[in-house]
């Protein structure tokens, strides 16, 4: 039960989504009863002591903290040229100077000064993203009395996460926006989607299973409950929400006949995340092998990103979406997750 394991009372865990949402929809959505997350992948210890300060004087109710947990790569200047390059066209469209732009990772793993915040913080729960941090960090975590969860995208990863101290598992379909969480394999024909991963899941751990992928509605949140899960984690739904930080061209094509065609593309990170297909997912991918590793591809991107952006274009924006943008609703987090329980 969603109760014993969260202390919460809604079976509906609002995914933290960097990027796209800071504390005040977590508060908004544990407030209402459910579980809201703050995701940390793109805050320094500054950010996050920032944010969890707010959260902590704005309820005394349970809340989630997220971190990716990738190995950072070593830069490959090569690599790097070679991809600067194939973008080359675009930047001499905008008129950008390649050599202006700086390297940088966009996006940084869980690290002793994180774990360092949530000691003066002991948050909940805490969630990870690609696996889970080293041995150390997490035995810093689980002293802290936090229960620790984590994605799967495939049973071996939902065994290998149980393995490694888990206390629960996400079980992430392959219809889920933003990044895979997929950290075992690269192969994308292992991912599949939420309703045939998640009772493959359920039937091989021992721990509690959390559905994610797909799911925007209460008859999905109760579809995913008969299934064995016992919560829902419901990202893209939450897009339209007035606390989601979602950039006006995003909003936007959540709400047009663009939001039914995604693809898994590598193009603005380096690892696979489902986005609403634009411009440069047609023109250079979706995925593309050239792409810098994880998180590095985000740098050459940005400033095109930026340039169409400031003209009212999404075609070189990450535009983070699942399958499923049908329950996107323009209206309030805790109104949503209300609506997801089905009370
Ligand atoms: C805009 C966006 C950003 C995301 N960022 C994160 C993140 O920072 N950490 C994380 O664990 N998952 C992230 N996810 C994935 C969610 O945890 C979850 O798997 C997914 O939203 C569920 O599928 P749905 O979007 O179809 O509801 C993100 C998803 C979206 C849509």
């Amino acid at each position: 039960m969603v109760r014993d394991l969260f202390g919460v009372e809604l079976p509906v865990i609002q995914a933290p989504m960097a990027g796209a949402q800071l504390g005040a929809m977590a508060i908004a959505v544990s407030e209402a009863g459910g579980l809201g997350s703050l995701p940390c992948a793109m805050l320094n210890a500054e950010g996050i002591r920032k944010e969890l300060a707010a959260l902590k004087a704005a309820t005394s109710k349970p809340y989630n903290v997220n971190f990716f947990c990738h190995a950072p790569p070593s830069p490959d200047e090569k690599r790097e040229s070679a991809w600067r390059e194939k973008l080359g066209p675009y930047y001499r469209e905008f008129g950008i100077d390649p050599a202006s732009i700086p390297v940088g990772p966009g996006r940084a793993p869980f690290d002793a000064a994180a774990a360092e915040v949530l000691e003066e913080f002991r948050p909940p729960v805490v969630s990870f993203h690609f696996g889970l941090p080293s041995r150390d960090l997490l035995v810093r975590v689980k002293k802290l009395g936090a229960k620790v969860i984590a994605s799967a995208t495939t049973v071996d990863e939902a065994l290998w996460l149980e393995a490694h101290g888990a206390d629960a598992i996400i079980a992430q379909g392959a219809e889920a926006g933003g990044h895979r969480s997929l950290f075992l394999t690269d192969d994308l024909t292992t991912q599949v989607g939420t309703f045939a991963l998640l009772p493959q899941v359920v039937r091989a751990v021992k721990v509690p299973v959390i559905a994610a992928g797909g799911i925007a509605d209460a008859r999905g949140v109760a579809a995913a409950l008969s299934l064995g899960a016992i919560a829902a984690q419901v990202g893209t739904a939450y897009l339209l929400c007035s606390e989601a930080m979602t950039s006006t061209v995003h909003r936007a094509a959540l709400k047009s006949e663009a939001a039914r065609h995604t693809a898994l593309t590598n193009l603005f990170t380096g690892r696979p995340a489902r986005g609403i297909i634009n411009r440069v997912m047609r023109e250079l991918g979706p995925l593309n092998p050239s792409a810098p590793a994880f998180p590095l591809a985000t740098g050459a991107i940005a400033p095109l990103r930026a340039k169409a952006e400031a003209k009212g274009s999404g075609d070189f924006s990450p535009l983070w979406s699942g399958q499923n943008a049908t329950g996107c609703r323009e209206t309030g987090a805790a109104a949503l997750t209300r609506h997801l329980a089905g009370v």
